[in-house]
């Protein structure tokens, strides 16, 4: 390789000729001036300590931008953790979804009337709990298909009469894949043959080792019949979202999840959202998958109307085009303009693929017949 003049090696690192100087000095290069050869392994050796000491502030300036991201972060309000509940079948998720939901009614001086949005709060002295509404693991499933993350922590039920199977399995393979924590409920502990060892056993067996046998595995004894250990199970959730430190920011563009939606003959469609960043306001516009609406009204979980819905809330609104997909975002718009043409695109986008797909088929099948 041809001897570089330091002039022409410091334009090359794109750097003053002042600065190369001064690391020659530091390395004990003796030259004549800017215009002197440098001997290749000297270019070579000058290089690599260039791109050390790049490296380096690149590295230093991703752990700012990192630092000054988390103190960002730090500054924004506490969201209430979402928590779905799984478990195999008859173990019980939705006695204990309904002992939450009466408790819950029993606390408030009116009672009566629940609306069913797709998720419901429990409201104890620690903090506030969101629980999706729908135990099992379909609406889970669908909606992680679509790329959404929902819950925080997965429940999961194991009935302690009957010990871990297939479905409690199932679960906790989704939870895992979703980045869920879990916490695992032994429920039907009010019955003589419960068997709280056992469920510790069966545990063991997946690889989690319980608190009580000195792991980190959280299990919580309850009963969804009496209602026993239920308390604990709320502080367990709580304790566990406050180690997350799960926040969420009220102010930023509104961001959601569809979690059920259907047809009301008089109302028209009746969609389920959690909104999980910033805050919807009714009037607003907002888009789904392929489908756009406009937020005519919300109503909580408690029948209440609302104007807005902050992170972290669950609310029926009125006022898509039609059907949205359980699972699917949605994304705030700033007018209807806006939302049709996003709607639209996606349509077209969708159908190019299934051409697209349907074409390759096609093709792949005249090439099986020649
Ligand atoms: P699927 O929706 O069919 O998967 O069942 P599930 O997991 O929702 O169970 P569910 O809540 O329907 O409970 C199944 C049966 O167990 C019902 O007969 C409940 O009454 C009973 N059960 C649930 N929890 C308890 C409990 O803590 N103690 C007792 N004794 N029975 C319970
Ligand atoms: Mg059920």
């Amino acid at each position: 390789m041809a001897k570089v003049r330091i002039y022409q090696l410091a334009k090359e690192l794109g750097m003053e000729n002042a600065e190369l100087l001064e690391i020659l000095n530091e390395m004990g290069v003796s030259y004549k001036s800017h215009a002197s050869t440098l001997e290749d392994e000297t270019a070579q050796a000058v290089k690599e300590i260039i791109a050390e000491q790049r490296g380096l502030e690149e590295q230093r300036r991703r752990e700012e931008e990192a630092k000054r991201a988390e103190e960002a972060r730090k500054a924004l309000p506490h969201r209430p953790p979402v928590v779905v509940i799984m478990g195999h079948v008859d173990h019980g998720k939705t006695s204990l979804l309904d002992y939450l939901r009466k408790s819950r009614i029993a606390e408030r001086e009116a009672g009566g009337i629940t609306q069913h949005v797709g998720a419901f709060e429990v409201k104890t002295k620690g903090g506030t709990v969101v629980f999706i509404d729908t135990p099992g693991h379909e609406a889970f499933t669908s909606i992680r298909q679509r790329g959404a993350r929902v819950a925080d922590i997965a429940v999961i039920v194991i009935a302690a009469d009957d010990g871990i199977m297939p479905q409690t399995k199932e679960a906790i393979a989704h939870a895992k894949a979703a980045g869920a924590k879990i916490i695992f409920a032994a429920n039907k502990m009010d019955l003589p043959q419960a068997n709280l060892d056992k469920v510790y056993q069966d545990l063991m067996r997946e690889q989690f080792v319980p608190e009580a046998y000195g792991g980190d595995a959280i299990v919580v004894p309850i009963s969804a019949k009496t209602g026993q250990g239920v308390a604990d199970l709320l502080d367990m959730i709580l304790l566990v979202a406050e180690l997350e430190d799960l926040r969420a920011d009220p102010e930023a563009e509104p961001k959601g999840v569809i979690l059920e939606a259907r047809v009301d003959k008089q109302a028209g469609v009746l969609a389920s959202m959690l909104v999980q960043e910033g805050t919807f306001r009714v009037g607003d516009y907002l888009v789904a998958g392929e489908v756009w609406g406009k937020i005519r009204a919300m109503r909580d979980s408690d029948d209440n109307q609302r104007k807005e819905a902050p992170p972290g809330s669950a609310v029926q609104v009125l006022g898509f085009s039609e059907l949205p997909h359980a699972g699917e975002v949605v994304h705030w718009v700033p007018d209807q303009v806006a939302a049709k043409e996003i709607a639209e695109e996606r349509i077209l986008e969708r159908k190019d693929r299934e051409a697209g797909a349907e074409t390759g088929l096609r093709a792949r099948n005249i090439a099986d017949l020649l």
